[in-house]
């Protein structure tokens, strides 16, 4: 078997790449598209398609972007990169930069870091450093630090990490044919939302498709800045990918919604939670918090009747749910501990099945 191609190669002809580009790759893209039968009985919606982005190199999204953020960053001879994060981008960010040889630095919001992001991001060997405030300090922080000109800044204000993140949008409309009427995703910083309706326009361009979806993107209630049309000074959400409060591509996101002719929205942490559980149980795929976004909004706008005409809908879900082992423990009841004998193990399954 031919191993696929790396990302930057796949998709060469619509990235910034040269034939100096390093062919840098830890296997990031090419993710799952699966049907999601239990939310297309629930909804009424044809076809419903979640597209699996924890199924990346480090368990989210982040990496189509990273790839080419670091390879871009080792062409022009950088000799050190730095990001803010709620976690993801750090320990995307750390595990390419790993990769490439290049220190990195991560700044994070002090006690607001999923675990198993922040053990990434100290595995792969980043210098770690937690701030007292939220994501959008840790922002201005590393902003002024890059103005110094010593590392290069990976967050989605770099123009390469959402030209990969594109690819996204080019994979949906490759494996569908087309693409979809409409699209979910979850909005934080809004890089992500700015980069597939760059990549869906790009796509109709280049005749991989022959229209675009309408974009519906979702902010978490606690921290919903586009959605109340200002800033949130202290954005709460237990979905703390996208506690976000001053979104760094605000106006890539009003350019999708409006063009698109889609929608802002904001769901609640209850529903958010409901989303996370249902799409565990019920689909069969685990997703952080701040990924069952997408889901909580695709249910919330098919109750309000708000999908008339729409038959197809992909639901992008942005990160992997051992990203935050915390949230889901919070949530189950305790596992008992019974002696190792078949009647002690059977009496706990009896147990468990009347609770
Ligand atoms: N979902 C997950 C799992 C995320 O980590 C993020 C953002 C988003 C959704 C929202 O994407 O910011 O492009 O609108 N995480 C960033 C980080 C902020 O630092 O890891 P967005």
């Amino acid at each position: 078997m031919t191993p696929a191609l790396c990302l930057i190669d796949r998709w060469a002809a619509h990235l910034p790449v040269t034939p100096r580009t390093p062919r840098l790759t830890l296997g990031e893209g090419g993710t799952p598209l699966v049907r999601a039968p239990s939310l297309e009985r629930e909804t009424g919606v044809e076809a419903v398609w979640l597209k699996v982005e924890g199924a990346n190199p480090t368990g989210s999204f982040k990496d189509r972007g990273m790839v080419l953020a670091i390879a871009k960053a080792l062409e022009e001879r950088s000799g050190a990169v730095l990001c803010a994060s709620t976690g993801n981008t750090a320990a995307s960010a750390a595990a390419y930069a790993a990769r490439a040889g290049l220190p990195c630095t991560v700044v994070l919001p002090a006690g607001y870091v999923a675990l198993g992001k922040l053990a990434q991001a100290i595995a792969f060997g980043a210098t770690v450093v937690a701030v007292r405030g939220p994501f959008d300090a840790a922002l201005a922080v590393v902003k002024e630090i890059a103005t110094h000109g010593e590392a290069t800044l990976v967050n989605s204000v770099n123009p390469h990490r959402l030209d990969g993140q594109k690819t996204a949008a080019f994979e949906i409309c490759e494996s569908l044919g087309d693409a979809p009427d409409a699209l979910f995703i979850p909005v934080g910083n809004a890089g992500n939302i700015t980069a597939y309706w760059r990549g869906f326009v790009e796509a109709e361009a280049a005749a991989m498709s022959t229209r675009r979806p309408l974009m519906f993107g979702w902010q978490a209630e606690g921290a919903a800045p586009i959605v109340l049309g200002k800033p949130v000074a202290e954005p709460e959400t237990i979905a703390t990918a996208i506690r976000i409060g001053a979104p760094a591509s605000w106006q890539g996101a009003l350019r999708a919604r409006d063009e698109s002719g889609g929608a802002i929205e904001a769901v609640s942490d209850t529903e958010i939670l409901a989303a996370y559980q249902d799409l565990a149980r019920h689909e069969g795929i685990f997703v952080e918090p701040a990924s069952a976004a997408s889901v909580a909004g695709l249910r919330k706008r098919a109750q309000a009747g708000g999908l008339r005409g729409v038959s197809s809908i992909v639901c992008v879900l942005t990160g992997n749910g051992l990203k935050d082992p915390d949230t889901a423990r919070s949530l189950s009841r305790e596992v008992v501990e019974v002696d190792a004998t078949a009647d002690a193990v059977m009496g706990a399954i009896a147990h468990a099945s009347r609770v």
